[in-house]
């Protein structure tokens, strides 16, 4: 790996390859032949209480995979371990890296997390929460989120994890739709130096829910008001607990976990995934991708409150007995280099993180990483958005140094692990590719889009949490019953390496996180002075892709899109925040109604408009171009204002020394 032209292939080393679990291509070939006796062959490495009768069914657009098989997830990451519990049991299983610099790092053994997830499951149980009820977890990225979910998981429990960047409106839909009992959250947590009152938005989230009780972890230690009827501390209910709690035998196509993500409406979807394909899934995709060794540090940046963190923060490690690292703050914080800090200090091997971040770091400079040689890092990933190729060639000099290989990892919510993505051991990586889709993965391109064809992957979603005709709609409708539709758009070079392009339907990545035009607009239009709204996504240097929105006013008001912004922060979080708010008297629509983003997509971008004899007001283009043109004038004004007055003090300054003399004290200045 060691050449660096655009558009080039590169091959893993020849220490890389000896290393890797996968070194032999014909996997690909044994896989296709049979892909469902492919992923049984793999499922028999994990623990089953009892095998399953039946491998793969499929009822279009419905399927299963082993049924009648009973598993729990969390006996396979201790006690039943793959690897060996008496190997891995001392092993630090978290490495966690707290905000602040004055806070030490926690490092949390394998034996240590069983107790801790015991004594939380049986804290659980007693609170009368049962095998199959929902339990909401609003944390931050703090150990306990870790303990939560698997505690869960080791009673049967259904756990929807909610991003604790999320608005405590977002919180309650996702919680009025699971009908949670029992709602998991902190007081607060870190975040660039000062503390989020998480649990003042919890207890906003928690009104008009079915949620009884709300257990509180002690994190920040800022006050917060507790209600003796619904709160409890987290520590206070685990102290007198056992640190052993039998784990449920649970069957391999009961729900394991729903986490809600953006469809192509203003609801979210709750995606539900089972418990056995997931953890399948979950389990090789993680050995064969990062090449899980033994020793192996492994620090994926995601949150839990997302799908990455869900499988490669928490799952996929665990069950491959290494061990993960969690960093509670933001990443540039305090300083700039505070993620290569943390590389070095906990001698990180395999760094997973989002193109967005790849690209802030890139904006810093080369200067920022030189004096890192980061090395112990053997394997480099992306996932979450197309990385460009300048941003992937500057990830492998910069970072990986031209040593480690990158694996560009394409998937989604719904998909539950990774599906497209070259192997490390054998590639080839090509900058802005995601490679080949993984052994016993049938993917394929039909029109320009990505879909996966039967017998998908045993750790794909099975549902919409109560909504099957979404489920239907979205996934089975464009092109048949037995055709997964991804709704990204792709192409296949001669290499057969498939590249993302990005969503065809109305989401947007927004520094990898998944959002939707229709959500920020339903959140926009509960403005009392809003008609109608209408949010773009235009491209952005650093996030990919960011939100702009256009409102139509019933009365202009001065504060109009102050106000718009703080309703979005309030109804979603600030993460959906647009980069503008343009306030235009009418939106172009087509003669039945629809709203054409694409113009407003145009009118940005200052492309050719084409024909819009088809509208229905055409006439309200020019409007919307004068608006935007005046804006962007008005911002170019403002900038040159900034730069006039900044040269205008500097001079004032240098005259005022010039004049006192100071100048000529400075040697080498003005010396005359
Ligand atoms: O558009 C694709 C993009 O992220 C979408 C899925 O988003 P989400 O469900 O939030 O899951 C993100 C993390 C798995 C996809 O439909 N995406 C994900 N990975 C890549 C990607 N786009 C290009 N390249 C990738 N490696």
């Amino acid at each position: 790996m060691n050449m660096l032209k655009k558009g080039e292939l590169y091959y893993p080393s020849s220490t890389t390859r000896k290393k890797a679990w996968v070194k032999n291509k014909n996997i690909y070939q044994e896989a296709n032949k049979d892909p469902v006796l492919f992923w049984e062959k793999l499922a028999r490495e994990l623990f089953w209480f009892e095998k399953w009768n039946k491998a793969f069914e499929h009822k279009a657009p419905y399927f299963k995979w082993f049924l009648g098989g009973k598993i729990n997830i969390t006996s396979n990451i201790f006690e039943k371990n793959p690897q060996g519990w008496e190997k891995i049991k001392k092993k630090t299983a978290l490495i966690w890296e707290p905000e602040p610099t004055t806070e030490k790092p926690k490092k949390i053994t394998y034996r240590e997390l069983f107790s801790d997830v015991c004594r939380f499951a049986n804290a659980l149980k007693k609170l009368g929460v049962k095998k199959g009820d929902r339990v909401g977890i609003y944390l931050p990225m703090i150990p306990e989120v870790m303990v939560a979910m698997l505690a869960c998981a080791r009673i049967g429990v259904v756990h929807s994890v909610v991003f604790s960047a999320f608005s405590s409106n977002s919180l309650k839909v996702r919680l009025q739709d699971t009908e949670a009992k029992v709602l998991i959250t902190a007081d607060g947590y870190w975040r660039r130096g000062k503390i989020v009152d998480l649990k003042q938005s919890a207890d906003e989230g928690v009104k008009e829910t079915k949620v009884e009780k709300v257990i509180v972890v002690k994190r920040a230690g800022n006050n917060v008001s507790l209600d003796s009827q619904k709160d409890l501390w987290f520590h206070e209910i685990v102290k007198n607990e056992k640190d052993f709690c039998e784990a449920e035998p649970m069957d391999a196509e009961d729900t394991f976990f729903i986490l809600y993500t953006s469809g192509s409406t203003g609801k979210p979807k709750g995606v539900v995934h089972t418990c056995g394909g997931y953890a399948v899934q979950a389990y090789w995709t993680g050995k064969w991708i990062f090449d899980f060794q033994g020793g192996d540090i492994f620090w994926c940046t995601s949150d839990p409150g997302w799908v990455t963190g869900h499988t490669y923060t928490v799952y996929s490690p665990l069950l491959n007995g290494i061990t993960t690292l969690m960093f509670e703050g933001a990443p540039d914080w305090p300083k700039p280099d505070r993620w290569a800090q943390t590389i070095e200090k906990h001698k990180v091997n395999i760094f997973y993180t989002a193109p967005t971040a790849i690209r802030m770091f890139e904006k810093y400079g080369a200067a920022l990483l030189k004096k890192y040689k980061f090395k112990n890092l053997r394997l480099l990933g992306s996932v979450g958005e197309p990385i460009d190729e300048s941003s992937w060639l500057w990830y492998f000099t910069e970072v990986g140094k031209k040593r480690c290989p990158i694996v560009d990892t394409w998937w989604q919510t719904e998909t539950g692990g990774i599906l497209i993505t070259s192997l490390p051991g054998l590639g080839p990586f090509k900058p802005a590719f995601a490679g080949l889709a993984f052994p016993g993965v049938q993917a394929d391109i039909k029109n320009g889009n990505l879909v996966i064809l039967p017998p998908f992957t045993p750790g794909m979603l099975r549902g919409i949490y109560k909504n099957p005709q979404k489920y239907e709609e979205t996934y089975w409708s464009s092109y048949g019953k037995d055709v997964y539709f991804t709704s990204d758009g792709a192409t296949r070079d001669k290499n057969g390496l498939i590249r993302i392009v990005g969503r065809v339907d109305d989401v947007l990545k927004v520094a990898g996180h998944r959002l939707t035009t229709g959500e920020m607009e339903d959140a926009i239009n509960l403005h009392p002075n809003i008609t109608e709204s209408a949010v773009i996504g235009v491209s952005d240097e650093i996030k990919g892709e960011v939100p702009v929105a256009f409102i139509v006013p019933k009365e202009n008001s001065q504060n109009l899109a102050q106000e718009v912004l703080a309703q979005i922060k309030k109804e979603i979080g600030p993460i959906a925040l647009p980069k503008q708010v343009f306030v235009v008297d009418d939106l172009p629509k087509t003669r039945s109604g629809k709203i054409m983003r694409r113009i407003l997509k145009k009118i940005i971008s200052r492309e050719d408009l084409g024909d819009l004899s088809t509208l229905a007001n055409p006439e309200s283009v020019e409007k919307i171009k004068l608006v935007v043109q005046k804006n962007q004038a008005g911002f170019i004004i403002a900038l040159l204002n900034i730069i006039f007055i900044t040269a205008g003090i500097a001079a004032i300054i240098i005259g005022l020394l010039w004049s006192t003399g100071v100048l000529e004290q400075i040697p080498g200045i003005f010396k005359h």
